[in-house]
């Protein structure tokens, strides 16, 4: 199959659907951004989002739909954290009625693989007519978005074909990240070592996605053991909670199993009503600090007999590994790369499971690529 987009001509290669291309294209994707991203001597982060007064934004509004938007959240966690700006996340379609008062100090960003999303399109628009200053992260970059934004923002992820975003997703993750850190600069939050630092961990994950990506065989045989199930909960903790709402979308998008995304800690509070011996529970767990937090919720589910595959790296499954109805770790990562190998995990889990079902990988049901109507 061969789909042409105006000049350009995207085929599968030697893969069965565009996802798996896609999937597999990552490693190059995210060394392709990185440079676009920083100087030639990889000291420093370089974007047109420079020219703002970072200093003088007293809040960022980022407003998103669909994958679009659980970017979003993995940027609010890092801007948070690394830039000390406070950020208001919404979901387009609710943001652009509910029409917040937004201050003319603050800056909106909005993030679109196609640029053309109604409801993201109509979120910039109302950001630009109460004063702000608005930043478009676009794939497209001849997008109606790209146009109006004062800031247009490329990821570099090249023409994404299938439906199920994957290798936009991890592109906007690693401009978001080198965001991050040129804001946190620019309100003297870190110093230039910290940046340059960053830009070595960030450097590392081509190298990374590629080692989680020769483990494919590992996702296929978990994907079998999930496919005849009719739910399937995601749990994750910090930057895990919105790659779990990631991996919950990812499965149901093209399995039409039912899924859901909660944070680790939240599962006691309803979702644990529905552990059974038949809900395959994916928890992504990576070792650090919240490790043992998650082990204590995912015990509670195991002691209701809940069927709890974890995802995590080699420690976690040391740790857990017996308890666990299945562990598989992929490789132990810095805590900025972790959300970019933990994509790629959920993204092969859906894939796999998919295939498994022997659904429309590419154009799933129901689904657009683009939903340019409200
Ligand atoms: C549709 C697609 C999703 C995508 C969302 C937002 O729902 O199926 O994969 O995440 O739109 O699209 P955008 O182009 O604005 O990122």
């Amino acid at each position: 199959q061969v789909i042409a987009l105006d000049h350009l001509i995207a085929d599968k290669g030697q893969h069965r659907h565009f996802m798996a291309k896609e999937i597999h294209e990552q490693p190059t994707v995210l060394a392709r951004a990185l440079g676009a991203w920083t100087s030639s001597d990889r000291n420093r982060i370089t974007s047109d989002a420079e020219h703002i007064d970072w200093s003088a934004v007293s809040r960022l509004s980022i407003v998103a739909c669909g994958t679009a938007y659980l970017a979003g959240h993995v940027a609010k966690i890092w801007l948070e954290q690394i830039a000390r700006l406070p950020v208001e996340l919404e979901i387009a379609s609710e943001f652009r009625y509910r029409e917040p008062p937004l201050p003319r100090d603050g800056v909106t960003m909005v993030i679109s693989q196609s640029g053309e999303t109604a409801d993201t399109l109509a979120a910039l628009r109302y950001a630009k007519a109460q004063g702000q200053q608005t930043l478009g992260l676009v794939n497209v970059t001849t997008s109606t978005i790209a146009r109006e934004a004062d800031v247009v923002l490329p990821i570099h992820a090249g023409p994404e074909i299938g439906v199920a975003s994957t290798k936009a997703f991890t592109a906007q993750l690693m401009c978001i990240a080198l965001l991050a850190f040129m804001i946190a600069r620019k309100r003297g939050v870190i110093g230039p070592d910290a940046e340059t630092t960053a830009i070595d961990v960030l450097s590392t994950i081509p190298r990374i996605l590629s080692e989680v990506l020769a483990q494919e065989n590992d996702f296929a045989a978990l994907a079998a053991q999930i496919s005849d199930a009719t739910s399937v909960l995601f749990l994750g903790r910090g930057m895990m909670y919105p790659l779990a709402l990631e991996g919950a979308l990812k499965l149901k998008e093209i399995t039409y199993i039912h899924a859901e995304g909660y944070a680790a800690g939240e599962i006691k509070h309803g979702p644990i009503a529905l552990v059974d011996e038949h809900t395959p529970i994916i928890a992504l767990a990576p070792s650090g600090p919240l490790l043992e937090k998650s082990l204590s919720n995912l015990r509670e589910v195991i002691a209701r007999n809940g069927r709890v595959a974890i995802i995590g790296d080699a420690a976690a499954c040391q740790v857990f590994g017996n308890e666990a109805w299945h562990c598989l770790a992929i490789p132990h990562v810095d805590p900025l790369v972790a959300p970019f190998a933990y994509a790629v995990a959920i993204q092969f889990l859906a894939y796999h499971t998919a295939l498994c079902r022997g659904t429309d990988v590419d154009q799933p049901r129901n689904l657009a690529k683009s939903v340019t109507v409200e």
